[in-house]
């Protein structure tokens, strides 16, 4: 008989039961990822058949827990205010069918360049829906941006004179520094005095004024003020400043506000049994102090309350499987393996901490430590540091979890090496939606002039 069980019972609570805010318990952040005879299972499909048919290295996601995070945030907040609306961050992770899941959910789209904004339109985001936040951009992108009828989001107020060269836009916003940040790790603080984006208020009051006299029909303003954001009192704190910042500029102007974005930063928790985001609470904590603002601000309208998250919808509903390719006993051991820094960058460049699971030995006894390594000639390629694992065999399957966010996203071809295959799995079934890269791919696009020859 199979024996399937989850992979994570649920863990002997001592004090207060810990929950997460559906009441499910803290356990089931990985409920579509289960255990059968010893062998990990993706939303029921055997790890061992995704790797014989499709490959390793392979990114697997799950297209129910990636409905299941949506819905979880947008009815959140929706719940408490109707008129609120949630852009997808595409950056995080922009597969096509990742996209157009997440559209039908009902997300709009935030899109970082002219790339994402044809990739959103290209499975139906319609332009209005998307909202362009770009920085440090060229006079091609801003006019690739206009022409594309997307929401523009400019990072400075200088900005706005280049764009009205090509047009004026019926909508826009500018990105604000409210003047501090927070992020899991100093490389994704994207507000406060060391950031590269955003501006200042003053700054900001110059740029709305020239904004309101190019005749400018609907403003908005908008932040991102960090990435990975476990803590509930910073919602509140930011949502206050970025929105005193937004009256005091609505005020001296007098416009009334289309929208405030408060960006993306919602954190999920990268190592098991550590507390996910409680988003009913940040929903409502933001979403008071919010309207309190709105209250106090007479002349400010009605702005739609905007949020643009990335990770919290992708990130925990998506692995990357690898296989072991050699294993090696020196002054340490290593668990070699065919997916590197090249195929997932956050270790190398954050120092990023990812759970990897023995994914073919789930019941074996960890009994050795090891760093799990790729093929990658840095020593910066390492998935995991002293990881307790079972002792393992060239072949055997390792699966690291939380790979859906950044992950293929900011895959490189690093060492030559061909970007790997997705799969999304919908219902049971397991769908290639992004090919695997061949060698050939690679001498692809290169013209070597005769002259070298
Ligand atoms: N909106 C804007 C304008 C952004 O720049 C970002 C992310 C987001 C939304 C989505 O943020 P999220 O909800 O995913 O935190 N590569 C890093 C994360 C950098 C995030 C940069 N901007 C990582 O792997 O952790």
């Amino acid at each position: 008989m199979v024996r399937t069980t989850r992979l994570y019972p649920r863990p002997k609570l001592t004090g207060t039961p810990r929950k997460t805010d559906g009441g499910i318990p803290l356990a089931g952040i990985y409920d579509y990822l289960e255990d059968k005879d010893g062998i990990l299972t993706v939303d029921g499909v055997s790890s061992v058949e995704l790797a014989s048919r499709f490959g390793t290295p392979l990114y697997v996601y799950s297209a129910r827990r990636i409905r299941d995070n949506y819905r979880r945030i947008h009815d959140a907040f929706a719940a408490r205010r109707e008129n609120f609306r949630a852009n997808y961050a595409v950056k995080a992770n922009n597969n096509l069918s990742v996209l157009d899941l997440l559209r039908q959910e009902g997300a709009g789209a935030d899109c970082a360049g002219p790339g994402e904004i044809r990739m959103a339109r290209s499975v139906g985001f319609p332009p209005d829906r998307i909202l362009y936040s770009g920085n440090y951009n060229s006079d091609e992108e801003l006019r690739y941006g206009l022409e594309s009828g997307a929401v523009i989001n400019l990072d400075d107020g200088p900005l706005l004179e280049r764009l009205l060269k090509f047009g004026t836009p019926e909508a826009l916003c500018f990105r604000i520094n409210p003047g501090f940040g927070k992020g899991a790790y100093p490389g994704v603080v994207t507000a406060g005095p060391d950031a590269k984006f955003g501006m200042r208020e003053r700054e900001a009051l110059k740029a709305y004024r020239r904004a309101k006299e190019a005749g400018i029909e609907r403003l908005g303003v908008h932040m991102m003020a960090g990435s990975n954001v476990l803590e509930t009192p910073y919602w509140a704190a930011i949502t206050d400043r970025l929105t005193g910042i937004a009256a005091r500029i609505a005020k001296a102007l007098r416009i009334e506000l289309d929208f405030i974005d408060l960006g993306g930063g919602f954190g999920v928790p990268s190592k098991i049994g550590e507390t996910p985001l409680p988003i009913q609470d940040v929903a409502k904590k933001v979403v008071d102090a919010y309207e309190r603002r709105l209250a106090s601000t007479p002349g400010i309208g009605d702005p739609t309350l905007m949020i643009e998250p990335g990770r919290y919808l992708v990130s925990d509903a998506g692995i990357l499987l690898a296989s072991v390719t050699h294993v090696k006993t020196s002054a340490k051991r290593f668990v070699g393996c065919d997916a590197g820094m090249n195929t997932l960058l956050r270790p190398a460049l954050y120092g990023a901490y990812h759970e990897i699971l023995p994914a073919t030995k789930l019941r074996a006894r960890r009994s050795v430590r090891a760093n799990v390594t790729g093929p990658i000639c840095e020593n910066t390629d390492m998935l995991g540091k002293d990881r307790r694992l079972p002792r393992l065999e060239v072949g055997d399957l390792l699966a690291v979890l939380n790979a859906g966010a950044y992950g293929y996203a900011m895959a490189s071809r690093f060492n030559s090496r061909p970007m790997p295959a997705e799969v999304l799995v919908v219902d049971g079934e397991a769908h290639l939606v992004r090919e695997r890269e061949t060698l050939d791919d690679l001498v692809r696009g290169e013209p070597v002039p005769s002259a070298v020859a």
